[in-house]
C-alpha cells in the first residue's frame, strides 16, 4: 500500500463498529421498581478471598497525606445545602480534575493533564449544565476550554425544566448547582488505537470521575456520579451529533 493509502486508512472512521454498537445498544431504559422489590442481588456487596490461603495483614499509615483523608471521605452525597457554589470553588474543581498539569510546556501538543489518557489522545469533554448562577455567571450551557482554562458560555437558559428530562427518577438533583456531563469524541483514541480504544475512554472517565469525586471533598463540595441519564435528551441539549462525540457520563455537583 501507498503511503497516502496507508494514512486515509489510518483515518478513516467506520461509525457501525462494535464500539457505536454497544454505545447504541445500551441506552439507558427507565424502569420503576417497588423498593421492596429490589432483589437481593443487587444489595449484596461481593468480595473474593481465599480464606484456606495465608493472610498477610497490610501496614497502612494512619491518613498522613492530605489524599489519604480525601479517599476515606469521598463519598457520593445527594443532598445539597441552599448555599452555592462560587466560581472560584467551579475553577478549582474543574482546573485541578481536567486542566492541564505541565503548562510550561512550550510545545502544546506535549501538554498532559490531571488525568491520564491512553497514548496522551485526551476524548473526552466536559460540559456544565448550570442550574444556578455562579459567580456573575447566570444559569445555562457552559463547555470546558481546556486550552486556555476558561468556560465557554454556550447558551443563557434556565436548564430546570429540562432536567427533569436530562435525569429522570432521580428529583433530588434540581437542588444542585449543575450538571456535568462528561462526552466522549472516540474517534480521538480510536484513529490510534483502533476498536481498542472504545475500552480506553471509558477507562479515562473513571479516572476523570474520581478526580470530581477527590477535588469535591477537598473543596467540601457535594458530588454524585450519574449513570441514569437519558442520552438521546443531552445529546439535543448539547448540540451533540451523536456519532463522534456522544455523552458518556455525568455528574452532579452543589454544596
Ligand atoms: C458509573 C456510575 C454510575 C452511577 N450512577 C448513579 C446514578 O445514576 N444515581 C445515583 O444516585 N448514584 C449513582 N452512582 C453512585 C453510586 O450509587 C455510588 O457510588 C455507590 O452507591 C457507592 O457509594 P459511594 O460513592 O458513596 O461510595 C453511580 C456511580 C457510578 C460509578
Amino acid at each position: 500500500m501507498k503511503n497516502k493509502e496507508i494514512y486515509k486508512k489510518l483515518l478513516s472512521y467506520d461509525p457501525i463498529d462494535i464500539g457505536s454498537l454497544f454505545y447504541n445498544k445500551t441506552k439507558i431504559k427507565f424502569f420503576k421498581l417497588k423498593k421492596n422489590k429490589i432483589p437481593r442481588t443487587w444489595k449484596r456487596i461481593y468480595f473474593k478471598i481465599y480464606p484456606r490461603f495465608k493472610q498477610i495483614k497490610l501496614k497502612v499509615n494512619n491518613n498522613s497525606f492530605e489524599i489519604d483523608s480525601l479517599l476515606i471521605n469521598r463519598k457520593s452525597l445527594r443532598i445539597f445545602t441552599k448555599r452555592k457554589i462560587t466560581f472560584k470553588e467551579l475553577s478549582n474543581f474543574l482546573f485541578f480534575s481536567a486542566g492541564i498539569n505541565n503548562k510550561k510546556t512550550i510545545n502544546i501538543n506535549e501538554s498532559r493533564r490531571m488525568y491520564p489518557s491512553a497514548g496522551a489522545r485526551y476524548p473526552l469533554e466536559i460540559y456544565l449544565i448550570n442550574l444556578k448562577k455562579i459567580g456573575n455567571n447566570n444559569e445555562g450551557i457552559y463547555h470546558y476550554n481546556v486550552k486556555w482554562n476558561t468556560i465557554e458560555l454556550l447558551k443563557e437558559e434556565n436548564c430546570k425544566k429540562i432536567l427533569s428530562k436530562v435525569i429522570p427518577n432521580q428529583k433530588w438533583i434540581s437542588d444542585a448547582d449543575t450538571v456535568l456531563i462528561i462526552t466522549a469524541v472516540f474517534n480521538r483514541t480510536n484513529i490510534k488505537y483502533k476498536d481498542r480504544g472504545w475500552r480506553y475512554i471509558y477507562i479515562e472517565a473513571g479516572h476523570l470521575g474520581q478526580n470530581f469525586y477527590l477535588n469535591a471533598e477537598k473543596l467540601k463540595l457535594r458530588c454524585c456520579a450519574i449513570g441514569g441519564f437519558d442520552d438521546n435528551i443531552v445529546t439535543d441539549l448539547l448540540r451533540l451529533d451523536n456519532e463522534n462525540e456522544v455523552p458518556i457520563y455525568a455528574f452532579v455537583l452543589g454544596k
